[in-house]
């Protein structure tokens, strides 16, 4: 097993309800999870968690095992080995996670930074690759563009590319689309679709899309009040919900 996610929660503080509550799944290597939910129901929250990602104050309990490795029980320096290398991330505004004052290649080239044994022109090189992965048909200018010099669609993926330029084993991708127009969000849905069919790469994909989830992932967990209330195989959970709230959201989606 690549993920194991055992009975997470969250708290931001002492005062509010738990944003994630006893939060099980688990992800295979080069498997798709999509993870779906209303605003609010702890997606995000649970993917801070997973990545250690969260603020200081909040609580989690529970257990990441990456690779068998429990990512909540490693400190942080042995939590950064792994997130970026093992574990990329993908989020929805690529503009607002990029520094505005760095070449983009520069900010690809950011997570092989960990790889000490690197040289600066190989980790270029390996920058130029994975934007020519990521579908950018002129890696070069876009390499020594600034982030507001490319539309959304580049900048996503740009993104991507910085998120799999170290060869990771998993994308943890929060609404990836959604600040996307349409067309874009077909063609990044594509990308995606590729990236995990030829560098098997496994991805937990969260998305309150349910016409995305449904695209390109074929299992799907679906969160409600920071809880999975129901989980299995994308088509069949779509075809026959069994819960409440499954059904609540389809026919929101049909209307
Ligand atoms: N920084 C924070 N401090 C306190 N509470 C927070 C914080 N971020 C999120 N929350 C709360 O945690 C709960 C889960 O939020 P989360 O962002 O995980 O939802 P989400 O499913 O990702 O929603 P969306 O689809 O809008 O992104 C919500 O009740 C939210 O108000
Ligand atoms: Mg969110």
């Amino acid at each position: 097993m690549l993920l194991e996610v055992r009975s997470l929660c969250v708290r931001y503080d002492e005062k509010s309800e738990p944003a994630v509550r006893d939060v099980s799944f688990s992800l295979d290597d080069g498997e798709i999870l999509g993870l779906v939910g209303e605003s609010g129901s702890g997606k995000s929250a649970a993917a801070r968690a997973i990545m250690g990602l969260l603020p200081a104050d909040a609580a989690v309990t529970g257990q990441v095992l990456f690779d068998g490795a429990d990512l909540t029980a490693v400190s942080d320096k042995e939590r950064r080995k792994y997130l970026g290398s093992e574990i990329g991330m993908v989020f929805q505004e690529p503009l607002s996670a990029m520094d505005p004052l760095m070449r983009v290649g520069r900010q690809v080239e950011e997570t092989l930074r960990i790889h000490a044994s690197m040289s600066a022109a190989e980790r270029k090189a390996r920058a130029l690759e994975a934007l020519a992965m990521a579908g950018l048909p002129e890696p070069g200018a876009v390499y020594r563009a600034y982030p507001h010099m490319l539309s959304g669609g580049m900048l996503q993926r740009a993104m991507i590319a910085a998120a799999i330029a170290a060869g990771p084993r998993l994308l943890i991708l929060d609404e990836p689309t959604t600040a996307l127009d349409v067309t874009v969000q077909a063609q990044i849905l594509n990308l995606l679709k590729t990236l995990n069919e030829t560098q098997h790469i496994a991805m937990l994909f969260i998305s309150h899309d349910l016409g995305v989830v449904r695209k390109i992932c074929p299992g799907v967990a679906v969160m409600q009040k920071g809880e999975i209330v129901e989980t299995g195989e994308t088509q069949v959970v779509f075809q026959s919900p069994q819960h409440p709230y499954t059904k609540l959201l389809l026919a929101a989606k049909e209307g």
